[in-house]
């Protein structure tokens, strides 16, 4: 069968599937009009040159949530929410891919698909666990009743523990082994963690909601066995947000040191804890940092206010995200799902929807109050052809372009130095806790004091598309600390001329001190793509944008200054990057 054909099954599956579709999934009904629709979209959508080029991703299909990562015998195993049957949400497996170095992929069979009466209408996210006895666990999320979205947990094991890539799962006869039971909703019930040991207990987090709905909650189950597990009758924790799902949960080093921890690695001063949620309703991920009772079972953030303050992993397109911890390099890496931006006609024209972020190593700020992101070193063995600048000052309303590579699938890391800070502009009070509001309404092309400057990426010859990922400093609003505010920005709204896409501005602040004027930026470009890291890993965004001029070679990279004050480019290295093996595509 053809694509298409592949394609519109998928379509026509998934409408038999949709009375499965829990709240968090969109359904399909108008497929006559989706078709219609599909027909219709630009050319440069299914242009194979908006592939992604280097991020994770199968050769086509749909693709969401990262599953059970984890390292065995040499290899690096990978896991994700597949439909194997089209470009739209459904039929989901688990698809299962093997790496030794987290870049370049080999796609196995699935890996665990309904096949049981505990998961016979979903086999849903899950985690992995690693044994004492080396041996992997996975617990994931099963769906097993057709008329409503009734949630359980059932384990598999490999069949063949000798197999370094571990192609079989087998499920127990016992299966399932959490059930929602004790006024738990069924329908919001899912996700299970990475296990914990502590006292000869097994503990894991399934995410939820309480308080008839309105509150998100991380529920903690305990075992001895891994088989009959119990429930802790108050949640770890929970928050005024709606539901929870895939929590997270491990601890993070206090030292500021990159190295990262077991997942049973408790105990000490020296040890903080994270809890990251994926909120449902907004379909977003949030952590807070935070110290673990494991007497009380209870996990309390520093912040008081964390809950509302809603640190986020990336304020971009990122969701569903999972660590694991990497015995081979000691550190925790974390993986999220990034979704398309265009509309369900195009990924069903295009044939493939969403991709994986590039994995970032995470470790805990010496500040202690939030986290720092980098991409995985890995990556950078992609670097090719190389330009660099330096020391060139941008002055107010120009650009700078850097030439002599390609830019489409690039790798950038600029250091900027603003001379002065006395420009700043004032921060409108009523936007100062909104960093989203607050580059919608001061983007890229409005002009400020001290920015904003930084990159244009996947730009056309005449700029007319271009995707601003930009830096912007506020004067320190009256009775705060007296710090400038740093706001980090993506601006796609003249990413694209076709007008049927998703633009949002992402922003957040930087919790950085800029005082020295210093600050920089790295940006992973993948045609598609545009993964951008501030300050060192303190702001992550990820944003999705398909050009219709800026494609494959005619895509250019500049740097901008739209302030009234001069910025210098210190240093900007940009390296074209290779393709990886992918998957086989
Ligand atoms: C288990 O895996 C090993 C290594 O791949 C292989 O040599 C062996 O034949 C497998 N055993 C079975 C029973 O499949
Ligand atoms: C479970 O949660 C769903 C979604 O929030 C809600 O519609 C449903 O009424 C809840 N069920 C019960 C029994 O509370
Ligand atoms: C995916 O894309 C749409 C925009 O088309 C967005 O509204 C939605 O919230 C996105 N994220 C997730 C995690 O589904």
């Amino acid at each position: 069968m053809g694509r298409d054909a592949w394609a519109w099954l998928g379509v026509v599956v998934l409408l038999l599937l949709v009375q499965l579709a829990g709240a968090s999934h969109v359904v399909y009904e108008n497929l006559l009009e989706l078709k219609a629709e599909a027909e219709a979209v630009p050319p440069s959508i299914v242009d194979p040159q908006l592939r992604a080029g280097y991020h994770f991703q199968p050769p086509k299909n749909w693709i969401n949530d990262p599953n059970a990562p984890l390292y065995y015998k040499g290899w690096y195993h990978f896991f994700y929410q597949y439909n194997p049957k089209g470009a739209v949400w459904g039929n989901i497996v688990w698809a299962h891919s093997v790496s030794r170095d987290l870049i370049n992929w080999m796609a196995l069979e699935p890996a665990i698909e309904p096949s049981i009466p505990s998961d016979q209408y979903g086999c849903w996210s899950g985690s992995a666990t690693i044994l004492p006895d080396g041996t992997p666990v996975i617990m994931y999320t099963g769906v097993n009743r057709p008329d409503v979205n009734y949630q359980v947990q059932n384990v598999a094991y490999p069949r063949n523990r000798s197999d370094p890539l571990l192609r079989e799962w087998v499920k127990p006869g016992y299966n399932p082994v959490i059930v929602p039971e004790g006024g738990i909703n069924a329908t919001q019930f899912r996700d299970p963690t990475t296990a914990w040991r502590a006292g000869g207990r097994w503990r894991l987090l399934i995410g939820g909601v309480a308080g008839g709905g309105t509150r998100g909650a991380a529920y903690v189950y305990r075992s001895r066995d891994f088989r009959r597990w119990a429930r802790v009758r108050r949640p770890l924790h929970s928050a005024p947000t709606g539901m929870w799902e895939c929590p997270d949960f491990y601890p993070v080093g206090a030292d500021g040191r990159r190295a990262g921890l077991e997942t049973s690695a408790l105990a000490g001063p020296r040890v903080k804890h994270v809890l990251k949620n994926s909120l449902d309703l907004r379909r977003y991920d949030y952590y807070t940092v935070g110290t673990y009772d494991r007497r009380a079972e209870r996990y309390v953030p520093d912040d008081p206010a964390g809950d509302e303050r809603r640190l986020r992993y990336d304020y971009g397109n990122f969701y569903a995200s999972k660590t694991f911890y990497d015995p081979a390099k000691r550190r925790r890496i974390l993986w999220g799902w990034a979704n398309e931006s265009d509309t369900t006609a195009d990924d069903v024209a295009k044939g493939w929807a969403g991709i994986q972020a590039i994995p970032r190593t995470v470790w805990l700020d010496p500040s202690g109050k939030q986290l720092l992101q980098w991409p995985i070193e890995e990556v950078e063995a992609l670097r090719g052809k190389s330009a660099t600048l330096k020391d060139r000052v941008i002055k107010p309303g120009q650009h700078l372009e850097v030439t002599g590579l390609q830019t489409a699938q690039a790798d950038v890391e600029v250091s900027f130095e603003v001379p002065s800070l006395a420009g700043a502009e004032p921060l409108d009070p009523a936007l100062a806790n909104d960093a989203e509001r607050l580059c919608g309404a001061r983007g890229a092309p409005v002009e400020g004091g001290v920015g904003p400057f930084g990159l244009w990426v996947l730009a056309s010859a005449d700029r007319q598309e271009r995707t601003a990922v930009f830096f912007r400093v506020f004067r320190a609003a009256a009775g705060s600390d007296g710090k400038p505010v740093v706001l980090m920005c993506t601006d796609p709204t003249k990413s694209s001329l076709n007008p049927n896409l998703y633009k949002p501005t992402f922003a957040g602040f930087v919790d950085t001190d800029i005082s020295n004027g210093k600050i920089s930026l790295r940006s992973l470009i993948d045609r598609s793509v545009v993964e951008s890291f501030g300050a060192g890993g303190k702001t992550c965004i990820l944003s999705r944008v398909y050009p219709s001029l800026a494609i494959g070679k005619n895509a250019r990279l500049y740097a901008f200054n739209n302030g009234k004050a001069d910025v210098k480019v210190s240093r900007l290295t940009a390296w074209e990057m290779r393709k990886p093996l992918m998957n086989g595509a």
